[in-house]
């Protein structure tokens, strides 16, 4: 264990943190120029940056116990490095100079678990980067550059949401962005609700995961209707002319894209929820991207007292589950559900709300 003072001996570090997100309604659209609604989670990670005292860079991850070198024209071959490695080569792309780091991260938010830790990740180093390198960036400037990062060095094709999210989100208002233009609009949650989030326990990897396929499959469906994207379409009679699958992941985007758009228009907490359980049936069995774990859990949390609905959160195949619950009840839903499902001999966690202060400061 490397401690942040000796990590840091000698010199003064610039700190930066950002948040993970919670995506309440719009999964699987962002690729598709559509819709989310994402919130913060008090869940941080935070990022110290100081030089380096040599020619390479210095990474450290507190969590994982692991530091990692960095050759200044390097590259690494797996790892968290690889997202901070992406923020730093993402920069040097646009020209600045970037000298040789020590760069230290702490995090509360969870990997695996959909609450984009890398995103969070990307973000706070780069929030580092711009007070640490005086550069003249701005919030979504930040979100676009942690989304080329996480593309061109992580390998996951990804939408801009988890980065636009952690860079634009706060705790407890929600973000509603339309993904082609970057426009946002600042939320209040359902007057009367509360953000309940249940990890399954089932740790998902995206690179590895069948989220290349699923946006392959979109932009095949979208080429087949003559539409730029699936943004464009939002008839779903148009579909009728789609082979399967293609048919069942339009229908999905399309009716995601319009239940974002409805509960962005002001809707109460009952529907809300409403809308959260058709958005987990449609990703169930039209998009396949949920698993048995994800659909017990979101079943269990419809029948805990004073939920209104749940979903899995993310990219699916894993993760957590979001639900929405009448105030003063998620704490007492989620360790019910948490006893239930645990005793069928899953590892669930309750991660929001949060049973210990979250913060990852340093
Ligand atoms: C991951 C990606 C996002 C988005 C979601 C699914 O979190 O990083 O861009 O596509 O999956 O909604």
């Amino acid at each position: 264990m490397i401690t942040f003072d000796k990590f840091f001996a000698g010199s003064t570090p610039v700190v930066a943190s950002a948040p993970g997100r919670v995506n309440l309604l719009g999964e699987h659209t962002d690729y598709n120029d559509g819709f989310v609604l994402p919130i913060a989670t008090p869940m941080r990670t935070t990022v110290a940056v100081a030089p380096s005292r040599d020619d390479a860079h210095y990474f450290y991850s507190e969590e994982m116990d692991d530091q990692v070198i960095l050759p200044r024209r390097g590259r690494l071959a797996s790892g968290y490095g690889r997202y901070i490695e992406g923020c730093i080569r993402v920069l040097e792309q646009l020209g600045h100079e970037i000298p040789p780091l020590r760069i230290f991260v702490r995090s509360s938010v969870p990997v695996g678990s959909g609450l984009s830790s890398s995103a969070a990740l990307e973000v706070a180093t780069l929030r580092a980067l711009r007070t640490h390198l005086g550069l003249a960036l701005d919030d979504v400037q930040i979100a676009q550059l942690a989304r080329n990062a996480e593309v061109a060095y992580a390998g996951v094709q990804c939408g801009i949401m988890d980065q636009m999210a952690s860079s634009l989100c706060d705790e407890t208002h929600m973000l509603f962005l339309d993904t082609r233009s970057l426009d946002t609009r600042v939320l209040s949650l359902p007057a009367h609700a509360e953000v309940l989030v249940m990890d399954s326990g089932v740790a998902r990897t995206l690179a590895g995961s069948k989220y290349n396929e699923r946006r392959a499959e979109c932009d095949a469906a979208a080429a087949a209707l003559g539409a730029s994207s699936l943004r464009d379409v939002t008839d779903v009679a148009a579909l009728a002319q789609l082979e399967e699958p293609l048919r069942r992941r339009a229908r999905h985007v399309i009716t995601e894209n319009a239940r974002v758009v409805r509960a962005a228009e002001g809707v109460d907490a009952a529907q809300f929820g409403r809308l959260m359980n058709e958005s987990h049936a449609s990703l169930r069995d039209d998009y396949e991207v949920s698993i048995p774990e994800l659909d017990t859990l979101c079943e269990m949390l419809r029948a805990a007292p004073g939920v209104y609905g749940a979903r899995l959160t993310g990219a699916g195949f894993g993760g957590a589950c979001v639900a929405l619950c009448a105030p003063g009840s998620a704490a007492g839903a989620g360790a019910l559900v948490l006893e239930q499902y645990n005793a069928a001999g899953h590892k669930g966690e309750l991660l929001m709300p949060a049973a210990t202060q979250h913060g990852g400061s340093l």
